[in-house]
């Protein structure tokens, strides 16, 4: 008997695989540099810096107490009603998953088979070419302008060969959002569209989850780990239309949404008040930041309508100035690609942590400006 060779029993597509770059555990990137975990400012996750609201906080302690030894719904239903009444939306046209990350997974298992075309506009969240190099799927990249806009007929060309089309609003990491109008172009080239509103509520967009639940061949990816600060629990939804919707609910892992997820996700909707003014913080703190990183002339942030700057960097690498700030306890988030290898993406946080930033920042502009002086390499 031939034994089992790991190897060549590979599936192609995954010979060789790029992977995706997480970011990685905060505690891990302060010990290699010898800091206090504790007094880190962590901007490099787009994670909200308030954590879960009071009622989240209050249902985990509860299930800690008791619950968690039972198997959740399989069917989310108390999550799908209660998404089902604050977007207006029938509940089946909502399916929740173990962050919106399993959402896009099963866009690729219900839709993409190898060598289906799938479209992206990078610089741009790269989980939807992760995914699709796991499913052996071709990515055809339409690169953003200059100054980060879509190229909209580049876009709807490619389409129009394509399966599926992933386009976030606002877009990680360049922060603008995609017209609306555009999106319902693409959705009539006969690709799925699939539009992340990850970062929607610190916006001004207007989302498409009634467009997609009216049937529009859309899909309206949310999570609450962003505005509701439950990336830990990894708990975000999609809203499609109903028979893309039956397709995920057949084909997901029946017990996707733990209890815990499905608990603060439902009380995170009933905080949805305190949610809205904490976003509402975020978002005046982002604009703060933005004019005071502006005044440093050395940083130029893009317009943003997230939770997060993307900053071109005057005479600096990104990568130079993510370990300078690394070593004073600042943590932000550098992307090795060619378009963005001068550039940093700050999450925002509190207004204290915007102030550590700003002064690790004069810091790091001294020390460049002092081995450029010496002739030091920056
Ligand atoms: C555009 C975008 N979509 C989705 C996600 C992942 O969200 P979740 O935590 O719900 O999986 C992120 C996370 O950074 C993101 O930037």
């Amino acid at each position: 008997m031939p034994r089992f060779d790991p190897a060549s029993a590979l599936r192609p597509a995954l010979r060789s695989l790029e992977g995706y770059t997480p970011i990685e555990p905060p505690e891990e990137v302060a010990a290699r540099y010898g800091i206090d975990a504790a007094s880190i400012v962590k901007l490099d996750g787009n994670e909200n810096p308030y954590g879960p609201s009071p009622r989240a906080r209050a249902a985990l302690a509860a299930l800690a107490e008791d619950g968690a030894h039972r198997y959740p719904d399989p069917d989310q239903r108390r999550l799908r009603a209660a998404l089902a009444s604050h977007l207006e939306v029938p509940a089946e046209s909502i399916v929740a998953g173990a962050g919106s990350d399993e959402l896009i997974d099963l866009v690729f298992g219900a839709y993409v088979e190898p060598g289906d075309r799938v479209v992206v506009a990078p610089p741009t969240f790269g989980m939807y070419a992760f995914d699709a190099e796991l499913h052996g799927a071709a990515v055809i990249e339409v690169p953003r302008a200059e100054d980060w806009s879509l190229d909209e007929n580049a876009l709807l060309d490619a389409a129009r060969d394509a399966k599926v089309v992933f386009i976030p609003s606002p877009n990680n990491p360049t922060g603008g959002l995609l017209p609306r109008d555009l999106a319902l172009r693409l959705a009539e080239t006969g690709a799925l569209v699939v539009v992340d509103e990850a970062y929607i509520e610190f916006s001004h967009a207007e989302s498409l989850a009634r467009e997609a639940a009216s049937g529009t061949p859309i899909v309206a990816l949310r999570t609450f780990s962003k505005w509701a600060g439950l990336a830990g629990l990894r708990v975000g939804y999609g809203i499609m239309p109903p028979a893309v919707a039956r397709t995920f609910m057949q084909i997901k892992q029946p017990y996707d949404l733990n209890v815990a997820a499905e608990l603060a996700a439902l009380a995170s909707l009933e905080d949805r008040a305190e949610l809205d003014e904490r976003a509402c913080r975020i978002t005046g703190e982002r604009e703060r930041l933005a004019e005071a990183l502006r005044a440093t002339e050395w940083l130029a942030p893009s317009p943003s309508e997230a939770n997060f700057l993307l900053c071109r960097l005057r005479d600096a690498e990104g990568a130079t100035v993510r370990e300078a700030l690394r070593r004073r306890g600042v943590f932000v988030r550098y992307f090795d690609t060619p378009r963005l290898h001068d550039h940093i993406r700050i999450s925002i946080g509190t207004t204290a942590d915007s102030d550590r930033l700003l002064a690790a920042l004069d810091e790091v502009r001294a020390e460049l400006d002092h081995r450029a002086g010496t002739g030091a390499p920056a």
